[in-house]
């Protein structure tokens, strides 16, 4: 798997976004943030698209952050291929990467603290899809 993330953020979900970079770097990954790059306000289904998209090239894995985590991840899942998770905790951060194969994490800023957001990361980055009974579950989405 790639260390490469690809990263994005409308401006409810900036900083929060920041923190992440800065901890993905921290921790030896690649990362390519789509924007946005100032707290101005933006539309975050610009961003949300062109990290799905770029995921979908890639056959990567990204991370999106908005105010609510709701906004990217509705668009991200409009995307054939694209298992984008909105996820406010550690437990189900883990399962679905055991049982969704999650390809892109959605977090809200204004939802979820720092702290807990990173250990989210880690837990999603560092969990493997199960396959098996799973993976013929996805094939029916
Ligand atoms: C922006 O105000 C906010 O609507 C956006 O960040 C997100 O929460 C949408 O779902």
């Amino acid at each position: 798997m790639s260390n490469k993330i690809i990263i994005g953020s409308d401006h409810g979900g900036f900083r929060l976004k920041s923190d992440i970079i800065t901890h993905l770097k921290n921790n030896g990954y690649e990362v390519d943030d789509l924007g946005c790059y100032t707290t101005e306000s933006c539309d975050y289904p610009v961003i949300a698209k062109a990290v799905a998209e770029k995921v979908l090239t890639n056959s990567g894995r990204g991370i999106l952050v908005c105010g609510t985590g709701i906004g990217v991840s509705i668009t991200a899942n409009r995307y054939d291929g694209i298992r984008a998770s909105h996820c406010t905790d550690t437990f189900t951060a883990r399962m679905t990467r055991m049982h969704n194969d999650s390809n892109i994490l959605c977090l809200g800023e204004r939802i979820t603290g720092a702290g807990l957001a990173l250990d989210i990361v880690d837990i999603w980055l560092n969990t493997e899809f199960e396959g098996g009974r799973h993976q013929k579950r996805i094939d029916m989405i």
